[in-house]
């Protein structure tokens, strides 16, 4: 979270493991020439990830072009369910390029169709018609706006008010980004509009009160009545953690929105697709939302997303008018068919559900080993975050920022700590790890954990 990792070729301790290589100082000097031309055309926000240039990524390692090998543990960023470039999405890919149909608008084809069936026979009832659009954000918007427009029908113009949730995310778009929780994400919007608002999201940590009073305060708070209300976003779970709401606050949630016309969209663009061990992470709660948003693990590759709902809610807008350019593009089609039945057939799912208690077990350790160093730890399926704090208990971006840095010059690859301070050590290794590799990422994780801490006290 806008801190740079140092880009200054280290030369480190060498790694020849069975899911690790380091052979060289990281990164290689040859790299940096990219990672120069990068900075020079390339927006400034493009940086801040670990130095690696990617060469090419297989399964569950990511490869330099000078023989480093890192343990994946980033998933693009939660993208490779089925694992990086799997044969079958390749194979599936190159056979519809060679097909000679790489682009076809919202004109019929045959691959479009063949994929929103599929997702819809993995979607539980009603939501049986799928929208394919190309990103996450792009899901998030469309389900504001599917939301806005059922609320004024059923409720008239007054009935427009979106409900989000503090700290959550769904995009930096205009709508997605202030359905979000992220205050200094927000400040470039100045005018925000006062019909979206965030309630407290009840994580049980850094929110104590998991009542759903809260939430209820929050439409008064923000001077609406819940006929104001058209729709509620949030994420099946919170990426800074995972962190899961209590399922009676999502019972009484679903309640509360069928008794008010209110459509509750729950945002799986990071949790579905097996991530936690079930297809949908919403079905942790044992409800069914009005709107699922998903995106990244759909295809473990191409930009794809969907927003699956009920024909009463997906068909309001007539003929050509919920359209976009790429919508449903047939190479991404074609990844996301391959994608999806390897998640099926392999039981990937099944693998992160039963790899979650080694996992848990594997980041409890570390805060019984730095308790005053690492607050919340959560963990679902193949996805975990340590969040790290200060003496008083405030987030500690910077630990979180060395953690990540030393696993990588250990060859085991993260992504820059996430979550609203920065403060979380995101685990999500693709589905298709084995146990052997997730433990040998787990005792890299406590070395680099130690040697963090360590360096802070020396
Ligand atoms: C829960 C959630 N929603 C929406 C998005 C936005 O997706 P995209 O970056 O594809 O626009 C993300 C991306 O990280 C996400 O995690």
């Amino acid at each position: 979270m806008g801190k740079e990792f140092d880009s200054t070729p280290q030369q480190v301790p060498a790694v020849a493991t069975a899911y690790r290589t380091i052979c060289t100082a990281v990164p290689h000097p040859d790299s940096l020439q990219h990672i120069e031309r990068s900075r020079r055309f390339e927006p400034l926000s493009m940086r801040g990830m670990p130095p690696i240039v990617w060469d090419r990524a297989e399964d569950i390692f990511v490869y330099d072009k000078y023989g480093n090998r890192w343990l994946d543990w980033s998933s693009g960023v939660l993208v490779t369910n089925c694992g990086h470039g799997a044969p079958e999405v390749r194979q599936a890919m190159i056979e519809q390029i060679q097909s000679g149909l790489i682009h076809n608008y919202v004109f019929p084809s045959e691959e479009r169709p063949a994929l929103a069936e599929l997702i819809a026979s993995l979607s539980p009832e009603p939501l049986k018609k799928v929208f394919l659009l190309s990103s996450g954000s792009e899901a998030t918007e469309c389900a504001i706006k599917l939301s806005r427009a059922h609320g004024i029908k059923v409720g008239g113009r007054r009935k427009i008010g979106i409900v989000g949730f503090e700290r959550g995310y769904h995009g930096r778009t205009l709508a997605s980004q202030q359905a979000g929780g992220i205050r200094g994400q927000k400040e470039w919007i100045v005018n925000l509009d006062p019909a979206i608002l965030n309630a407290p999201f009840p994580d049980g940590y850094w929110e104590k009160d998991s009542s759903f009073d809260g939430f209820l305060k929050a439409i008064e708070q923000g001077g609406m009545k819940p006929e104001d209300i058209a729709g509620v976003i949030m994420e099946s779970y919170q990426g800074v953690g995972p962190d899961f709401a209590p399922v009676p606050y999502i019972k009484e949630l679903r309640r509360w929105c069928d008794e008010h016309q209110v459509l509750l969209t729950f945002d799986e663009v990071q949790s579905g697709f097996g991530r936690t061990g079930k297809f949908w992470a919403f079905e942790h709660y044992g409800v069914v939302p009005d709107l699922i948003c998903c995106g990244k693990g759909i295809s473990s590759s191409m930009p794809l997303s969907a927003v699956i709902g009920s024909a009463a809610v997906m068909d309001q807008f007539p003929p050509g008018s919920m359209t976009s350019t790429h919508s449903g593009n047939p190479v991404c089609c074609a990844a996301a068919l391959a994608n999806i039945r390897k998640i099926l057939d392999e039981d990937l799912t099944g693998n992160a559900a039963r790899l979650e208690p080694v996992l848990r077990e594997g980041c409890l350790e570390v805060k019984r080993r730095h308790p005053g160093m690492v607050g919340h730890v959560t963990c679902s399926g193949l996805v975990a975050g340590l969040q790290t704090i200060k003496a008083d208990g405030s987030p500690d971006h910077d630990l979180a920022h060395r953690v990540v840095e030393l696993c990588y010059q250990k060859g085991l690859l993260m992504f820059a700590p996430v979550g609203a301070w920065g403060q979380t050590v995101k685990i999500c290794p693709p589905l298709t790890t084995p146990k052997a590799a997730l433990e040998e990422g787990i005792a890299v994780l406590w070395e680099a954990f130690d040697q963090a801490v360590a360096e802070r006290s020396s």
